[in-house]
């Protein structure tokens, strides 16, 4: 099967929902491009004029199991048909401790763990900023510069990814340390790679500067790193910065905290991105997923880090019963999928090169399983190139691909966990259409020879 596109979109349907929106809704939405959903199934996407998307973007790494999997809506019919809510803070129910006792299994490595529900990634990160403090009794976080982590306050004190996001909320969560993530491929200072791993990824901004001169390490309760990049732009760091980060943390008495709220529930081809390092950090946050699009999302920390007591910290909604077995059955769906993950991550990965060379716009291809990052770089002078990015996203809608930006000239490949090599290839014969549309319109063919390294 392709992508169809019988009316250019947005056609006459779409446009008059997106009026009332744009009447109605807030402002702050962003909206990336005029696509008005009416269903889903499996990677493809419907519109509401009749229009068929292969979506590689499954609603921003959300829906793990693709649009509406049968087992996964039936596990929510059964649950609505039971109760709806009863508050999982406060009373019991066996999907909410099936959930927990499931994810506390995972990455057995990091030894015994204890599991808080909540209804979304920021509120997780919320959560698990709190109890970072509790449990240190210190006030420090550090966070890397490109993070993202949410829209809730202690979120956005963490993010350094988009100033928009930060910009007028002020004054935030004080006690945010922002430190360079490692870009194996490209320093964002424009340092030369050898530089940038040094400056970065030995964790000397840490320990030659920040606990000499500005903080005391003992104060400092945990570092909130993303494992793999996300929204600043799909990048895998070199697993020494991990490891770095790891000894500063066992050095100094400080947490580990990987958001993996994008980077988890298979997304890699490992449950969790951690297994791909094999750095375990203390505690893990989930989200996005875990659901398949319902709202769930957990902090998953070493036992011995919970330590909170009761009433401490709660959530009404959090691990509501029709999410926690939207969240049993994702997983059920997934555990078996991730080595299909893999393998057709690669399969991507290997068209996307095949792209690269006739596509000079095309920089540096990295990623792993379904996590996978082109930039687009000014052919010429190989700098990253922005400008392409979000013409290259409306060119992919126009033409039946549903694709996504992330950091400042990426384009991010993260269909539903479930395509095939053959969904991979109907979705990248559209891109290197609209590679070729690009490349006419400006001019880029033919450009500079493309850099080896590359
Ligand atoms: C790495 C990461 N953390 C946290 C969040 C916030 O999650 P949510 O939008 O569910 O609040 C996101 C969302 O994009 C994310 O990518």
């Amino acid at each position: 099967m392709n992508p169809e596109i019988k009316v250019a979109p947005p056609g006459p349907k779409a446009k008059a929902i997106i009026e009332q929106d744009k009447r109605y809704s807030s402002p702050s939405y962003i909206k990336e491009y005029p696509l008005v959903v009416d269903r889903g199934e499996g990677p493809w996407i419907f519109d509401v004029d009749g229009n068929r998307y292969l979506d590689f973007m499954a609603g921003i790494a959300v829906a793990s199991t693709g649009h509406s999997h049968p087992k996964v809506v039936q596990a929510i019919k059964d649950a609505a048909d039971k109760f709806l809510h009863i508050c999982g803070t406060d009373f019991y129910y066996d999907t909410f401790s099936k959930l927990c006792e499931k994810l506390a299994g995972y990455l057995p490595s990091m030894g015994p763990k204890k599991v808080f529900l909540t209804n979304s990634g920021t509120e997780a990160i919320e959560g698990a900023l709190k109890l970072v403090r509790h449990h240190t009794r210190r006030q420090y976080i550090i966070a890397m510069k490109g993070g993202f982590h949410g829209r809730s306050y202690g979120a956005i004190s963490l993010n350094s990814s988009k100033v928009g996001q930060r910009a007028f909320f002020g004054p935030l969560v004080p006690g945010v340390i922002h430190i360079p993530y490692a870009y194996p491929y490209r320093c964002p200072m424009q340092k030369k790679q050898a530089e940038c791993m040094s400056a970065c990824s030995c964790g000397t901004v840490l320990e030659k500067d920040w606990f000499l001169n500005h903080v005391d390490p003992r104060e400092v309760a945990a570092i909130f790193l993303e494992p793999i990049l996300g929204e600043g732009g799909y990048v895998m760091p070199p697993v020494k910065f991990l490891q770095d980060l790891r000894r500063i943390c066992d050095e100094h008495g400080i947490l580990l905290v990987y958001d993996e709220v994008q980077s988890g529930i298979g997304r890699t081809g490992e449950m969790f991105a951690a297994s791909i390092f094999d750095v375990m950090p203390d505690v893990i946050v989930s989200a996005k997923g875990l659901g398949s699009g319902m709202p769930i999302g957990a902090i998953i920390a070493k036992e011995k880090v919970m330590t909170w007591p009761r009433g401490s910290h709660g959530s009404t909604y959090g691990g509501n019963p029709v999410c926690c077995a939207a969240a049993l059955a994702t997983l059920e769906v997934i555990e078996p999928l991730l080595p299909q993950v893999k393998r057709v991550g690669e399969h991507m990965l290997a068209g996307l090169r095949a792209l690269q060379k006739q596509h000079k716009v095309i920089g540096d291809i990295r990623g792993t399983g379904l996590m996978i990052g082109a930039e687009f770089v000014d052919p010429k002078t190989r700098e990253p190139a922005g400008q392409y990015v979000g013409e290259l996203e409306q060119l992919a809608f126009t033409k039946g691909l549903l694709l996504l930006s992330c950091g400042k000239s990426t384009i991010r490949f993260a269909p539903p966990l479930v395509v095939t090599e053959e969904h991979v290839d109907a979705g990248l014969k559209v891109l290197d259409a609209c590679l070729d549309e690009l490349d006419e319109r400006h001019g880029l063919k033919g450009s500079a020879p493309l850099d080896e390294k590359l």
